[in-house]
């Protein structure tokens, strides 16, 4: 087979740097650090790996032999799809391996939210742990509490079973099309309802947004949205930031009626370090760490890196993204 040229641009572990090492030629420049050596590949570049880099028409452009980008991520809000489509580069991701992992970071956002558990741990490690908590340091249960899901696919539902299974929850979730749950989640039959999004927002206590970034989603949840969710509810995204008007949000904070609100993702990333949303002391924020763990970004990677052998091989890639689709 043909050695093609792969240009690496964050980090891979070294066993699947060394199954692309054994079949093609490989630099590694992650844009950020190596411009120079990142700018100076692209040219003679057939495949690129990595994540977290946004793409454009002028980097598709400095690089004409690319045939496949494989992204370490589920998310394709980086890439250019149409432009991909219209220049016949094959986009490739990472589903099903890393849903439960993003499930249990948006039940310990959930939970940390809750139960204030940051702000009473800094408060242990300030050392203005005095008297036993007062009501001022209550949280709010979790159990039986009603969530609300926007966005009901792989991770949603692993979420919802999660909510409706381990902690009594009724969940009501808003999709474009209800799920079939008779064939595609029978345990949450009877738990998780299809909503309205009014609906489910009046009657939802944590309003968890999961919605990928595009068009249709950008800066959706605004000041309309927020005021009609109910008094004193809970939001948590894990979706994407720019979903989320940043300065709506802090408004429905300050105004009240947003109780509280776990972010893992925020509009710029990393957080400016001049963001409210970084000190509000009503705000968890994490730093984008939905799939991050050991053993997850490690299938991620191998997947991906299957992705682009296959691509490149000019066979069907396991995970390819449909471009046309948008
Ligand atoms: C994803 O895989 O899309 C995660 O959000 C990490 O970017």
């Amino acid at each position: 087979m043909t050695r093609k040229n792969v240009l690496v641009f964050r980090d891979l572990p070294d066993d699947q740097l060394a199954r692309l090492r054994a079949a093609h030629e490989v630099t590694v420049a992650d844009p950020r650090t190596l411009p120079d050596v990142f700018n100076a590949a692209l040219p003679t570049t057939h495949g690129l790996i990595g994540a977290s880099h946004p793409v454009d028409a002028a980097l598709l452009d400095a690089a004409p032999r690319l045939e496949v980008i494989s992204s370490i991520s589920v998310g394709v809000d980086n890439y250019p799809l149409a432009e991909l489509n219209a220049r016949g580069i094959v986009l490739c991701h990472t589903p099903g391996v890393l849903t439960e992992t993003v499930a249990d970071t948006v039940f310990v956002l959930l939970m940390a939210t809750q139960r204030r558990v940051v702000e009473l741990a800094n408060l242990v490690r300030d050392g203005q742990w005095k008297s036993s908590v007062g009501e001022d340091l209550f949280g709010y249960d979790v159990h039986g509490k009603t969530l609300g899901i926007l966005g009901f696919g792989r991770i949603g539902q692993a979420v919802a079973r999660r909510a409706a299974l381990g902690f009594g929850m009724p969940v009501l979730y808003h999709s474009r099309r209800a799920v079939d749950l008779a064939t595609q989640a029978p345990e949450l039959q009877g738990r998780a309802t299809h909503a309205p999004l009014d609906a489910l927002l009046a009657q939802s206590d944590i309003v968890l947004a999961m919605l990928p970034l595009s068009d249709a989603t950008r800066g959706m949840i605004d000041a309309k949205f927020f005021a009609r969710m109910k008094p004193g509810a809970a939001f948590i995204n894990v979706g994407r930031g720019a979903t989320v008007d940043e300065a709506a949000l802090l408004a429905a904070l300050d105004q009240g009626s947003l109780r509280a609100a776990g972010l893992d993702v925020f509009a710029k990333e990393p957080l400016p370090l001049d963001s409210p949303l970084r000190t509000h002391p009503r705000v968890t924020p994490l730093p984008h760490i939905g799939s991050a763990t050991h053993e997850t970004r490690h299938a991620m990677a191998a997947l991906a890196t299957t992705n682009l052998l296959q691509a490149l091989a000019g066979e069907q890639p396991t995970a390819a993204y449909d471009t046309a689709a948008g």
